[in-house]
């Protein structure tokens, strides 16, 4: 497909994103690991799973490992949940100082129960003027630029995106990020584009657009169909660190080959085996601690696995063998088992 349709680098207050394609945050998915192979094949930018502004200040262990960072891994957004300004003002100043993050982001859309039982996630979107004074209290404690990520609304009969996004313009937020979707949606049924165009239309900061993003032809075709300054991927990413660079082909005007299962079957290895060091990293686990490294990474990596392997006609019964891998070698048995020609059928 040819694009006239430009993605001009992002501007987030003083931070320059040169190829807006951005991975979305996801609990229990972005940690260092995805994000190194993302950030190989292209990804513009990428968020930290979702952490405690009061476990952070708390010095927690568990909470600290969750955002470890590569060393260049640039530009990073560190996402953090809370709903007390002084606590999430403390939080971004000890993120600053680590100079590991180049945006503070609040997440305005997380709808588990024990975040929305403490005000904070989706319980923000309730109250506009809340998260007007969470980025007060959090700029006047750092000079990093601070964004809000968040849904339409809580669900279609409470639709105040166009609130909560002034809101964010008018307390000096850099950007929003707009997951199409309610938080009645959860993460699936179909995004409502048209809802980005307009707030795109209203909005003076940078809006990146996200939900329901496929492939990189569906990139090309949120920039064109809403205006968005960037876009998101979260799902379609797990297991697809590819379609980043997909989508940077795409906007340039070409179409890259996809991977080889060579480069597939090698990705998953490295993924594998960055995800041990990660674990080593933390060290015991608490809930498991008679588990070694290994196999607490490839019981982690089960979900991975079920992106990378998406599409393949044996992927169901590689699926079907998951309860039974403990080691890097039974998973890489399993992927060498997928015949190489066999196509994915999305990304
Ligand atoms: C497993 C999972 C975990 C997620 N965790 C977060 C999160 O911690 N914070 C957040 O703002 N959104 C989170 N999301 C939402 C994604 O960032 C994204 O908005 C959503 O998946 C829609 O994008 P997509 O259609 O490209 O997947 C999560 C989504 C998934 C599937």
């Amino acid at each position: 497909m040819h694009s006239d349709v430009k993605l001009k680098p992002l501007k987030i207050g003083n931070v320059t994103v040169d190829f807006p394609v951005i991975l979305a945050p996801m609990a229990g998915y972005t940690d260092v690991v995805m994000r190194t192979l993302a950030r190989r094949y292209h990804c513009g930018m990428a968020y930290t799973e979702v952490t405690s502004a009061e476990g952070l200040v708390r010095g927690s262990k568990q909470t600290l490992h969750m955002l470890e960072t590569a060393p260049g891994e640039w530009p990073i957004a560190a996402h953090i949940y809370g709903a007390n300004p002084d606590i999430l003002a403390q939080a971004a100043v000890f993120l600053e100082r680590t100079g590991r993050f180049q945006t503070i982001d609040l997440n305005c859309g997380c709808p588990v129960a024990k975040v929305v039982a403490k005000g904070a996630g989706a319980a923000l979107m309730k109250h506009p003027e809340k998260i007007a004074q969470i980025i007060r209290a959090i700029k006047q404690a750092v000079a990093l630029p601070v964004t809000v990520k968040t849904r339409l609304g809580l669900s279609p009969d409470r639709a105040n995106i166009s609130e909560i996004a002034h809101a964010v313009e008018e307390s000096g937020g850099s950007a929003i990020a707009i997951h199409a979707r309610f938080v009645t949606g959860r993460h699936t049924g179909q995004a409502d584009w048209p809802a980005l165009a307009r707030i795109k239309s209203e909005c003076s900061i940078p809006v990146i657009g996200n939900g329901g993003v496929l492939s990189a032809e569906d990139v090309l075709r949120m920039v064109t169909e809403t205006g968005v300054d960037g876009v998101m991927i979260g799902k379609a990413a797990v297991g697809n660190p590819w379609i980043f660079q997909e989508a940077w082909s795409v906007m340039h005007g070409y179409r890259s080959q996809p991977p080889s299962m060579q480069e597939r079957r090698s990705v998953i290895e490295e993924h594998l085996r960055l995800l041990i060091v990660h674990k080593e990293r933390a060290g015991k686990s608490r809930r498991h601690p008679q588990n070694s490294a290994e196999l607490s990474a490839v019981l982690h990596f089960r979900a991975h696995l079920v992106g990378y392997i998406r599409g393949f006609k044996k992927s169901a019964e590689v699926r079907r063998t998951l309860q039974d891998m403990r080691r890097v070698a039974d998973v890489m048995a399993a992927v060498n088992g997928l015949q190489a020609g066999e196509t994915r059928s999305c990304g």
